[in-house]
């Protein structure tokens, strides 16, 4: 495995491997691998000649108050992960070397972006979008791999590659849970045990609506109050939204149908915990 923090190094391998005929999977990722990276790792493995993994907390997809001087690091731990899983390239740029002067242009995300977590942090999916513009012209993909976990996430990378030409074939990779439902996180080390005993009451509720659905339930706003009702008497976590939504343009439905997205964000007390299921209605 390849291991570079330079911006210039990896351009130059890349290039080279394109110019070779080899297909280039990319997991773009903030580090602290756990199973749900894997997932995404294995699924570029399967489908690539080579592997390129990036590391990167990127400052700018956070909000003032937000966790990015505490987000978990372990870049010696990542680099055995990313080893054990075929990485053949582990790019770990520093904060200077992406952005080593104040951006003199950024991407501002226009669309899907007035719902879910676009909403509750303002400037987020900008900064996701500008950062991946980087990485994408870094890395040179083929394929680019990102989690359902974050599927707001994936419907503006979608956006994103369609409205700027990327030459590069998204491939959306389902949430990998916890044996007790809990989607696995990064920042699921935050929760103290307590709250981690109620955290699996997330996807429990989005279970209790799915089931609804399949019985006939066909009202958004039904649906969106059996789910604060279940997190609300099975965990101390203050609602952020229960939201549902068509999938993936994430516009509000009268009635469910199509392709529907059920997401919710809570606050525990050091941690903010987002899920979601897509379903497809009949
Ligand atoms: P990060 O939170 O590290 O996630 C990297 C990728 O892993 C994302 O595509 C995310 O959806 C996926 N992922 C996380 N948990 C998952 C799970 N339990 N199951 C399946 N996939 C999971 O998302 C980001 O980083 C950043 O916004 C990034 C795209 C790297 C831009 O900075």
């Amino acid at each position: 495995m390849i291991v570079t923090t330079k911006i210039q190094d990896m351009q130059t391998m890349m290039q080279q491997y394109r110019l070779e005929g080899k297909t280039i999977g990319f997991v773009p990722t903030m580090g602290y691998l756990h199973e749900g990276h894997i997932a995404l790792l294995k699924k570029a493995r399967e489908e690539n000649d080579i592997v390129a993994l990036s590391v990167f907390v990127n400052p700018l997809q956070f909000g003032p108050n937000e966790d990015f001087a505490r987000y978990p690091r372990d870049i010696e731990r990542d680099e055995r992960i990313a080893k054990e899983n075929g990485v053949d390239v582990f790019f770990c740029p520093s904060v200077e070397e992406m952005y080593p002067h104040p951006l003199s242009v950024q991407v501002t995300v226009k669309e899907r972006v007035d719902v879910l977590c676009g909403k509750s942090r303002p400037g987020h999916f900008d900064g996701v979008a500008t950062v991946l513009t980087k990485l994408f012209h870094i890395v040179m993909p083929t394929r680019a791999y990102f989690g359902m976990k974050d599927a707001q996430q994936v419907a503006v990378v979608d956006g994103l590659i369609r409205d700027f030409h990327f030459p590069i074939e998204l491939v959306a990779v389902p949430t990998v849970r916890e044996e007790d439902g809990l989607a696995k996180s990064s920042r699921n080390v935050y929760l103290s045990p307590e709250e981690r005993k109620e955290a699996p009451a997330l996807y429990q509720a989005l279970q209790q609506a799915k089931t609804a659905i399949e019985n006939g339930e066909r009202n958004p706003e039904t649906i969106c109050a059996l789910v604060k009702n279940y997190i609300q008497t099975h965990t101390h976590a203050e609602i952020d939204y229960v939201e549902v939504y068509s999938y993936p343009d994430l516009k509000p439905l009268e009635k469910l149908h199509g392709k529907v997205i059920i997401a919710v964000a809570v606050r525990f007390a050091s941690a903010r915990l987002i899920d979601n299921i897509t379903l497809d209605i009949v």
